[in-house]
């Protein structure tokens, strides 16, 4: 095998994912308690992507953070939306069905990026609910720890001196922290006052609990090594500016956050440390 090779098969691994999130999403919709409704995810819940969330789940992963992250997320964007905000960026979409989904305004510019192939694909499988697009969606692939992105993002027309709700949800796990750290710069770059960060990461705490051991090992066997994110969160974001609120699963499950219902605790066990981030421009 050559190198182009396994960098190839390392970028499948990861794109393939979001197909995994997207299972856990369409099994938590298809509860009667459901903390999260997606009713698109199980569009792309192919056979394949269940076997694959079969056996990542076996391997010990866990629900929680996709499920709160995504509640969370949508809660915070309909917010955002609602107190004016007319720009959305999704950095490594995957298979986010939030344009689809929420029911967003006319007036919205929903910019969704991932590496080349992913968000194609999802097209295709969301083809069937296309009529349900409320807002105006636009797709660009780039891989983001280029320096490209910004210029494609501004050239399908991304005001940077406009407001924006960026989601970067699920993808700090699978980039350095010298990447994250570009990518949160060129992010400062490109958003007006009153933009608004949604992020997530596993916290340090993640691989330093045994329990995690298993997840981690299987997460490095497929190419898709899972890395943990800052241990001080917020103050990394402030840092780069932002006025960020910055809480851990079991903080949520502890009833931390005011505009949050509180997560139940299937959702956040023990050993699943995770970060979940609202940060606003300051
Ligand atoms: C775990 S999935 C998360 C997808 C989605 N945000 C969600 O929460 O379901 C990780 C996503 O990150 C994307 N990704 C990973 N590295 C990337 C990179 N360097 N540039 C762009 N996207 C990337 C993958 O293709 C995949 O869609």
């Amino acid at each position: 095998m050559t190198d182009t090779d396994r960098r190839c098969d390392r970028a499948a691994a990861v794109m393939e994912t979001s197909f995994i999130t997207a299972v856990i999403r369409a099994a938590e919709n298809d509860r009667p308690d459901a903390y999260l409704r997606d009713r698109h995810a199980s569009l792309l819940s192919t056979p394949r992507s269940k076997e694959m969330a079969r056996v990542a789940l076996a391997a010990g992963g866990t629900i929680g953070s996709v499920i709160v992250r995504g509640r969370f997320g949508d809660l915070a964007l309909e917010q955002a939306v609602a107190d004016g905000v007319t720009q959305v960026v999704c950095l490594a979409a995957g298979s986010d069905t939030r344009a689809w989904r929420l029911g967003l305004p006319a007036r919205t510019r929903f910019f969704e990026v991932d590496l080349p192939g992913q968000l194609e694909a999802k097209e295709l499988l969301l083809a069937p609910v296309e009529g349900r697009l409320t807002c105006h969606r636009a797709a660009l692939s780039a891989d983001l720890r280029s320096e490209t992105w910004p210029q494609r993002l501004r050239d399908a027309g991304h005001a940077s001196e406009r407001p924006t709700v960026w989601i970067v949800e699920g993808l700090m796990p699978y980039l350095g922290a010298e990447d994250f750290t570009r990518i949160l710069t060129r992010i400062g770059e490109l958003s007006g006052r009153g933009s608004v960060l949604l992020v997530d990461a596993p916290h340090p705490a993640y691989a330093e609990d045994p329990a995690n051991e298993r997840f981690l090992a299987f997460m490095e066997s497929r190419g898709s090594a899972f890395r943990p994110g800052p241990d001080d969160f917020a103050g990394l974001l402030g840092r780069h500016g932002w006025r960020a609120e910055a809480y851990t699963l079991g903080e949520l499950a502890a009833g931390a956050c005011a505009w949050l219902p509180t997560p139940p605790a299937r959702l956040c066990p023990p050993h699943d440390h995770h970060w979940l981030v609202r940060a606003r421009l300051s």
